[in-house]
C-alpha cells in the first residue's frame, strides 16, 4: 500500500533521540513538499515529484503537517470514576488530603478491582478514540490501580490487548505501576508491600511481557526516596526501563533519583528544586511535564522556560486519570504549555511528538516526519501551526495517520 500526500507544509523535528534545550525550539519547515508512505512507514519526504504513482493521494493543501501526537504518560486503564472527589478539589480540598482520608486512588483502586477486563478494555478504547482525534498516535499507559497481584496483572493484560489490536487506531506502550500507593485496607508495611513487587510482580511482570517500564509514584507520604530506588533498581536488575512520578506535590528530589538512575523519564516536576534541574539537563532522562494535572489541581506550572533555558529535554503529556487529572486534551495542552508555561509554540511540537517518542523509549520510530520512520502523522486544519495553542481549547486536527492508515478524519 502506497499513500501519497502532496502540497505538504511539513514542520517535524529531526533525529532519534530527545532534543534538549535550545535546540527544541527548531523544527525543520519543508512547505510545498510530498510525503510517501509505504508499508505503515515513510518512503519518502521532499519536494512534489512528477509520475509517482500511490493507491491513495491526500491533498493536504492550506493544511499543516506535523509528526502524530505522543501522549507519553497516562492512566488510561480504569474503572468507575471520582466526581466527587472532583467537587470536593472545588471546594478548597487539597489531593493529598483526600487521600490520606482513604479516598482518592483508593476509590479508583476498588472500581478497578470489581471490573471486568472486558469492561477496563472498553472503556480504554473510547478514551484512544477521543485520543486518536486530537492527533495522538502513540499513548504510554499505566498500570496502578489493581495493587494486587491479579488485579495489576489484569490492567496490564488490558493494555497488552490494547496494544496488540491489529485494528489499534493508536500504539500503546505499557507501564508497571504497582508503586502508585499503598494497597488499601491492608495491614501490609511499606517494605512488605516492596517486597511484593520486587519478589513476585516484577518478575512475573517481565517475565509474560506485560511492560516495557516501571513507575512509582514517589512522594512525600506515598513512597519515599530509598523505597523508590530499590523497587525501580529491581526492575532495572530485570532489563526493565524506569519512569518515576516526581516533585508533583512536594520536592522530595525525585529528579535526581530519576538522574542517578538513568530514568527513561522523570514526569510532573511542578516543585523540581535548582539541583534536579542540574542534574536532568545533565542526564539522558526527559523530563516529561503534565500542565493539565497543574491545571486541574490549581497547583504552580512546572517551570519550563528555566528547564528549557537550563538544557533539559522536556516532553509534554496529558496525564489522562480519574482523579487528578480527568482530561487527555491535547489542545489543552498546547495551550497551557504555551501561554502559563512559556514555551514557544515550536518548543511544544518537539515536547509532543519526538522528545515524547524518547519518554517511551521509540524516538528511532517514531516522532518526526523521517524517512524510515513509522507513517505516523498528524494534519492541521490551520494556516500556521501556532493554531495549535492560539485556537485554545479547540481540536485543529482534521486527520490523523497511524502506521500509514487514516484513523481519523474530518
Ligand atoms: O499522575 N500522582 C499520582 N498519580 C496520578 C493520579 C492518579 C489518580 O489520582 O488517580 C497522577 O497525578
Ligand atoms: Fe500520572
Amino acid at each position: 500500500m502506497r499513500t501519497r500526500i502532496i502540497n505538504a507544509n511539513i514542520y517535524t523535528p529531526k533525529g532519534d533521540k530527545a532534543v534538549k534545550g535550545e535546540a527544541m525550539a527548531t523544527l525543520e519547515h519543508l512547505p510545498n513538499s510530498e510525503i510517501m508512505i509505504q508499508d505503515g512507514k515513510i518512503a519518502y519526504v521532499g519536494p512534489i515529484r512528477d509520475d509517482v504513482e500511490a493507491d491513495e493521494v491526500i491533498d493536504a493543501e492550506n493544511q499543516v503537517v506535523l509528526p502524530g501526537f505522543i501522549d507519553s504518560h497516562t492512566h488510561l486503564v480504569f474503572g468507575g470514576y471520582r466526581p466527587e472527589e472532583f467537587s470536593w478539589r472545588l471546594r478548597g480540598d487539597t489531593y493529598m488530603s483526600i487521600m490520606e482520608r482513604g479516598g482518592g486512588i483508593a476509590c479508583t483502586v476498588e472500581a478497578t478491582r470489581k471490573a471486568t477486563a472486558e469492561e477496563l478494555k472498553k472503556k480504554a478504547e473510547k478514551y484512544l478514540d477521543r485520543m486518536s482525534e486530537m492527533g495522538v498516535t502513540t499513548v504510554e499507559a499505566k498500570s496502578g490501580y489493581g495493587l494486587d497481584r491479579d488485579t495489576e496483572l489484569k490492567q496490564l493484560e488490558v493494555i497488552k490487548q490494547l496494544a496488540e489490536d491489529p485494528e489499534r487506531k493508536v500504539d500503546v506502550v505499557a507501564t508497571y505501576l504497582g508503586g502508585h500507593a499503598m494497597p488499601p485496607k491492608s495491614d501490609m508495611t511499606h517494605q512488605e508491600y516492596i517486597d511484593m513487587m520486587v519478589k513476585e510482580m516484577l518478575p512475573l511482570v517481565k517475565e509474560r511481557g506485560l511492560a516495557k517500564y516501571c513507575d512509582v509514584f514517589c512522594e512525600k507520604g506515598v513512597f519515599s526516596i530509598e523505597e523508590s530506588r530499590e523497587l525501580l533498581q529491581a526492575a532495572k536488575d530485570l532489563g526493565m526501563g524506569v519512569k518515576l512520578h516526581a516533585d508533583e506535590i512536594v520536592c522530595t528530589h525525585g529528579a535526581e533519583l530519576a538522574a542517578e538512575l538513568g530514568a527513561q523519564s522523570a514526569d510532573h516536576l511542578l516543585h523540581i528544586c535548582d539541583e534536579g534541574v542540574k542534574e536532568l539537563a545533565e542526564s539522558d532522562t526527559v523530563a516529561t511535564l503534565l500542565p493539565l494535572t497543574a491545571f486541574t489541581l490549581r497547583e504552580e506550572f512546572a517551570p519550563a522556560r528555566k528547564m528549557i533555558d537550563q538544557d533539559c529535554a522536556l516532553a509534554l503529556a496529558t496525564d489522562l486519570n480519574p482523579g487528578s487529572c480527568f482530561s487527555g486534551s491535547i489542545p489543552l495542552t498546547f495551550a497551557l504549555a504555551c501561554i502559563y508555561m512559556k514555551m514557544s509554540v515550536e518548543e511544544a511540537i518537539t515536547a509532543l511528538t519526538l522528545n515524547g517518542a524518547a519518554a517511551v523509549g521509540l524516538a528511532a520510530e517514531k516522532g518526526s516526519i523521517e524517512v524510515g520512520k513509522d507513517a505516523d502523522i498528524v494534519i492541521l486544519e490551520a494556516e500556521h501551526p501556532s493554531f495549535l495553542p492560539y485556537y485554545t481549547g479547540m481540536n485543529a486536527v482534521c486527520r490523523t495517520i497511524a502506521r500509514g492508515k487514516t484513523v481519523f478524519e474530518r
